[in-house]
């Protein structure tokens, strides 16, 4: 038999879609699943006369790969990565390639790569972002690791990515180490940002200007089409639109308002505190997350904390369009933390990442995806060292038209009390960063009172500390 391209660990849905798209591209995948039930339900079905090969045990898969080999694991991030590299690496011989396409966090990336090494193979990182349904017709690839061993994959890689409008595949090498895991983490903490950001603007429209389902609908499918086109406003105007085929009602508003979580959105943060570098809208976010599990408490709350009650007595157009303005306004402040974060980590960890291929790869394919990105793209492309997005003319011209409308829409919600951590971070964010004088002078003078911490002079060089109740 002709020795297969590629093998395939691991059929939750995301494996079987990814296998199925290699094959759709011509390459012969050998597929393995922990369970042979799965492989074989798989290729009784969904897999049916596509070049996709069972095989149920681990030399048998390792047997049927060309050399050296080419591996992907497709498993839960965590201890199940190491079990199968447990079982795999016996079967394998330097030189061999293989990757793992989870959601694993890049320092346990990074062990693996350097205990993989030691035996002469090659260890890759790669975000997959897209879902489901990204995995089957094209998902944006974040490959990181040695070099030499993405360049034998690549041509799977590049051929089985999503295209961007330009025709350009949504894979591209990023870096060494764990750096195509990085990528994805920073990706998915932006991901929590503007979901965070969409459901805050979502509950000022639905509470306090009462909007229908139907009209949040069309609302949101209006903006898709304007500057706030991506991938998280279309499926948020198809959301509205699901009824509950029981009781006939949106199903959105049947749903527990408990958001779960994974970790890579909390991962961004740890990173960003790590680092020093200020990412308010992620944080926001994952601490929104962390809110809403609070059930309980908040039912209870509910009834003794009596809040901002009263209706909205404003121009109800003019609040939609500062929530429009703000809204994009605070989404292009999670890209430009997510961004200012990756280039920090870039520096810290030496990954020499190119923000422009970054933006490149995530045009389409992902779950970010935007028609931002495009523009964010173009802005690391004319000034790869670019120390902010806000910076960028572009983005700043952007954003100084919609000041205006943003601090209305943020004032609305606080005056409403409605939350909006993230949208309210953002534009914090915003009026902190482009403040050349903050308070922190205030904080220092209190950090050396209590703890003779010392504190710099604007008006001269040297330490200095003083005897504050004096
Ligand atoms: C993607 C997503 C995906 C992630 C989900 C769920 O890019 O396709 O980021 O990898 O698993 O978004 O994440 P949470 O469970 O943490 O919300």
């Amino acid at each position: 038999m002709e020795p297969q391209d590629i093998g395939l660990i691991g059929l939750a849905v995301m494996g079987q879609n990814l296998a199925l798209n290699m094959a759709r591209h011509g390459f012969r995948v050998a597929v393995f699943n922990r369970t042979p039930a799965t492989t074989e339900k798989y290729v009784a079905g969904p897999a049916q006369g596509a070049s996709i090969l069972p095989t149920f045990d681990w030399a048998e898969l390792a047997a049927a790969l060309e050399r050296p080999r080419r591996v992907m694991m497709m498993v839960k991030a965590g201890e199940p990565v190491d079990a199968t590299l447990g079982q795999l690496r016996p079967h394998l011989e330097p030189g061999d390639v293989v990757i793992d396409g989870g959601n694993s966090h890049f320092r346990d990336t990074e062990r693996r790569m350097a205990e993989l090494a030691q035996a002469g193979i090659h260890f890759l990182g790669v975000g997959i972002s897209g879902g489901e349904e990204g995995a089957l017709r094209g998902p944006s690839i974040m490959p990181g690791g040695p070099e030499e061993a993405y360049r034998r994959v690549e041509p799977i890689f590049s051929a089985i990515a999503a295209r961007a409008a330009d025709g350009e595949p949504c894979s591209a090498y990023l870096g060494p180490g764990g750096s195509g895991h990085y990528v994805k983490m920073v990706h998915n903490g932006i991901e929590y940002a503007v979901m965070q950001l969409i459901a805050e603007v979502y509950d000022v429209l639905q509470r306090g200007l009462a909007m229908s389902a139907d009209q949040l609908a069309e609302l949101f499918a209006a903006w898709n089409q304007i500057e706030l086109s991506s991938f998280l406003i279309e499926i948020t105007a198809k959301v509205f639109v699901k009824l509950d085929p029981e009781t006939g009602r949106p199903l959105v508003d049947l749903i527990l308002d408990e958001a779960e979580q994974k970790g890579t959105g909390r991962w961004t943060s740890e990173e960003a505190f790590a680092l020093g570098v200020p990412t308010p809208t992620i944080h926001a976010a994952v601490a929104a997350r962390a809110l809403s599990a609070l059930k309980e408490q908040r039912s209870a709350a509910s009834r003794l904390l009596a809040g901002s009650s009263h209706a909205f007595r404003g121009d109800r157009q003019r609040l939609i369009d500062a929530l429009q303005a703000g809204l994009y306004a605070s989404i292009v402040c999670s890209y430009a933390q997510g961004m200012a974060l990756l280039r920090a980590a870039s520096l810290e960890h030496g990954y020499g990442l190119e923000l422009a291929t970054t933006a490149k790869i995530w045009r389409a394919g992902c779950i970010i995806r935007a028609a931002l990105l495009e523009d964010i793209r173009a802005a690391y492309s004319g000034q790869p060292d670019l120390t902010n997005l806000l910076l960028d003319d572009h983005f700043r011209a952007q954003l100084l038209e919609r000041q205006g409308a943003w601090r209305a829409a943020v004032a609305a919600a606080v005056e409403l009390g409605i939350p909006a951590p993230a949208l309210s971070a953002s534009l914090a964010y915003f009026d902190g960063y482009r403040q050349e004088r903050s308070p922190a002078n205030l904080i220092q003078a209190q950090r050396d009172d209590f703890g003779a911490h010392t504190y710099r002079r604007v008006d001269r060089e040297g330490v200095f500390h003083s005897h504050w109740s004096e």
